[in-house]
């Protein structure tokens, strides 16, 4: 292991922590985020900090496409990059104590304590500092409303040890920039500030040139204080005001209720009307039973879904870190949404669909939400099948091209080697179907849009392969697989295999589900499957392994255990001609093959490959581990599975790979309960059939979990025996260790 910094104590349902952590400051806002699907924020403190932070907001949906900035432009290049852009922040609110202002920058409190409760989605913080003789202790709560998405809200108290005066000042603030803007601008403009009927700020994207949709938002808040005062409200550029005063005070408390009203779901001229009707009823029901309705849906999502690990406190606190920040960020309300891979908790990745969503997200959500969240996840990319069919012919190419990263379908990233080449995401996205319908059973997805999808996929693949005379064969070149570590390479494995998968299966589909809509000719369908037979896998018979690339294996191989430490995280230490020189392999590759396709593969063909290419692989994609636990796991290399899971689950929570200060790695917060779930439980869903042959950690007392499967809720708890239970649905045949049983109650069998 590289690297660890462990911010919080470990508990199992808390991030909490009584240290205020100056010198990771962003690392600390980083873990402490909050969401509920609709919006996010990072743990920015609401009196501000004028040290080192990363203030940040953002809603789901709303972006900016920012001009590519490039010195020699390519024929092919998106013309923009789309980021989420930070919002207004309207969880501010200056607090001054006898005329000076708090700021933990400048100040060193007391009895700090900093928490995040997993359970309810409730963060607290609270201290005590001393402020010209006069002792004041500060608690700030605050929480997004699941029972209502576009709710915030939050309460703030202050005491102190003599009557003081207190000045308080809610800000609704626009003035926001990106950390990551390729021309420094601000990407808002203000629409209209006001007071009436409560303090609002509306502010609107720049005008672009790409005929990119603009957004507007409102942001509206209601604040009510205790004991009441009057306040006095201004407003400024992009920024509202409301300032109470209170004199010779010893206790305040102040309510925040906030709504957030984008264009997305209302039209501009009626921002205000709509965030009043929300926010006043939510003024009326007051903080206490808001509370109350954000403890019970946290309850709900909890009930379906969570794991508990008896005998190790912190893999329990990083399941379900990892699953509280998966569901604050995507819980499948709205099918025009996906899951960004930094979520709401930061700028780098934004909040762009990338192929995370379908290869990782995708099984997790199918066993722990409702199909419908899903089918939801599915139909964003048929929704966006017209935008794919672009990128396709923008690339002189036929068929559909689902992009790398985007907002809307079209490509909007502009890397090329790394995000273009990788258009082995474009055989993720038909697996995804194949997911859904062979876990759920359900074809009526596939029949329909799904068949939509994967036809113009496969036209895509039968015109972006090549045939070679020399070695006739079909070939793919010039792509980047899954390890982004080498660029520009011919023949990737991982791709060939997924291309000729994708026209396997499409014309499978078609054959059981014909649909002449299509207009898919004998000829095509012909082609498609000479492109099968004849596709070119590399492959080396002396070591029984599959080659990630033609030219790979005259690398200078060696394992990372070769290298002196202080070289990793190459992506930190290298420069990125010697990493794409080197034979270090990001994540997987080949093995991303394996997992997939695991019923293709003998055990003894998986075991070479994994021997092979797991000591060369730095696991530098915070994707990676989850992947080689599953495998490790079925191979029976239980210490490999479980160092692979813990650096999935604690990925961020320890800050293996150096760099969550920037944000958690939401998409691959799949990863611990696939190590869990599809590893040590070996869950698989192979045939038809739902099967299992767990074994549990050595260092564990036990673990269980739910799923969902065929409208069936299941539960799984892993001792020294394994007991499948049937909760919900009608009695269903399993395999277990590899013979069938029929659990109508409950099945108990000793682990083996
Ligand atoms: C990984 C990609 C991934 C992206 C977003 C990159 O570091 O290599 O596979 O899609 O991050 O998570």
């Amino acid at each position: 292991m590289q690297h660890i910094k462990r911010l919080f104590d470990i508990h199992p349902w808390k991030i909490a922590t009584t240290s205020i952590s100056h010198e990771d400051h962003r690392l600390q806002e980083s873990l402490t985020s909050i969401g509920n699907g609709y919006m996010g924020m990072r743990g920015n403190y609401e009196e501000g900090y004028s040290g080192d932070t990363h203030q940040g907001t953002y809603i789901a949906g709303v972006w900016f496409p920012d001009k590519t900035r490039v010195g020699w432009w390519k024929n092919g290049y998106p013309e923009y990059f789309g980021k989420v852009i930070n919002a207004v922040n309207f969880i501010a609110v200056d607090i001054e104590i006898n005329g000076e202002k708090v700021d933990l920058a400048k100040m060193e409190p007391k009895d700090f304590y900093l928490e995040l409760d997993m359970q309810t989605g409730v963060l607290t913080r609270r201290y005590t500092v001393e402020i010209n003789g006069v002792l004041s202790t500060l608690e700030f709560t605050r929480f997004l409303s699941l029972a209502t998405k576009e709710l915030s809200v939050q309460k703030i108290n202050v005491k102190t040890d003599k009557p003081a005066n207190i000045k308080l000042t809610s800000k609704l603030d626009g003035n926001v920039h990106n950390l990551d803007a390729n021309y420094d601008e601000q990407f808002w403009i203000e629409k209209s500030v006001g007071n009436t009927p409560f303090p609002y700020i509306t502010s609107e994207t720049l005008p672009n040139n790409f005929g990119v949709e603009q957004f507007s938002v409102t942001a509206m808040a209601k604040t009510t204080t205790s004991p009441e005062v009057n306040s006095i409200t201004s407003t400024e550029k992009l920024a509202c005001k409301e300032v109470f005063v209170f004199e010779n005070e010893t206790e305040v408390t102040l309510f925040k209720n906030t709504v957030i009203i984008t264009s997305r779901d209302v039209a501009e001229e009626n921002h205000v009307a709509a965030a009043e009707e929300i926010l006043l009823p939510s003024v009326e029901k007051g903080f206490e039973a808001l509370l109350a309705e954000q403890i019970d849906e946290w309850a709900k999502r909890w009930e379906m879904a969570d794991v508990t690990i008896s005998g190790d406190d912190s893999a329990q606190q990083g399941i379900r870190f990892n699953l509280f920040q998966l569901f604050a960020t995507y819980y499948g309300e709205d099918e025009r949404l996906n899951i960004g891979p930094k979520g709401f908790t930061g700028e780098k990745y934004g909040g762009a669909t990338y192929w995370d969503t379908e290869a990782y997200a995708v099984p997790l959500y199918l066993a722990l939400t409702d199909t419908s969240v899903t089918r939801n996840l599915l139909k964003y990319r048929h929704n966006q099948l017209p935008q794919a069919q672009h990128n396709a012919r923008q690339q002189g190419l036929k068929g559909a091209l689902y992009p790398m990263v985007t907002f809307t379908g079209v490509e909007c990233h502009n890397e090329w080697e790394i995000t273009f080449e990788e258009i082995h995401r474009n055989g993720a996205i038909p697996y995804a179907i194949y997911n859904y319908t062979n876990y759920t059973g359900d074809t009526s997805y596939v029949e329909n849009e799904g068949l939509e999808v994967l036809v113009e996929v496969a036209r895509f693949w039968a015109c972006r392969v090549h045939f070679s005379k020399r070695a006739g064969k079909y070939m793919i070149h010039g792509v980047t697989g899954p390890n982004e570590y080498e660029n520009n390479i011919n023949n990737n494995w991982y791709t060939n295999t997924i291309a000729s998968w994708v026209l396997r299966y499409t014309s499978e589909m078609l054959e059981k589900f014909p649909r002449e809509d299509l207009g898919v000719t004998a000829d095509e369908v012909k082609k498609w499957q000479d492109i099968v037979d004849n596709m070119y896998y590399p492959k080396d018979e002396e070591l029984g392994v599959f080659v990630q690339h033609d030219t790979f294996l005259d690398k200078d191989l060696m394992s990372v255990s070769q290298l002196d430490p202080s070289n990793l995280p190459l992506n930190q230490n290298w420069s990125w001609d010697k990493i794409l020189r080197s034979c270090f392999i990001k994540q997987a590759d080949v093995l991303q093959g394996i997992y997939f396709f695991g019923n293709e593969y003998t055990i003894e063909e998986k075991k070479k490959n994994f021997d092979f290419y797991e000591p060369m692989t730095v696991h530098e994609s915070s994707l990676s581990p989850s992947i080689h636990a599953i495998l490790a796991a079925e191979l029976g290399m239980e210490e490999k599975a479980v160092e692979m899971y813990e650096r999935t689950a604690r990925l961020d929570l320890d800050n293996y790979n150096n760099d969550t200060d920037d944000g958690l790695h939401i998409t691959s917060m799949t990863g611990s309960w696939l190590a869990i779930v599809q590893g040590f439980a070996q869950m698989k869903t192979w045939n038809e059939t739902l099967s299992f042959a767990p074994f549990k950690p050595k260092t564990w007392n036990s673990y269980a979990f739910h799923i969902n499967y065929r409208g069936r809720l299941l539960a799984i708890e892993v001792t020294d025996k394994v007991t499948v239970t049937l909760k919900q649905g009608a009695a269903l045949e399993i395999e277990l260790y590899g013979e069938k049983v029929l659990v109508e109650n409950s099945f108990c069998v000793k682990t083996k």
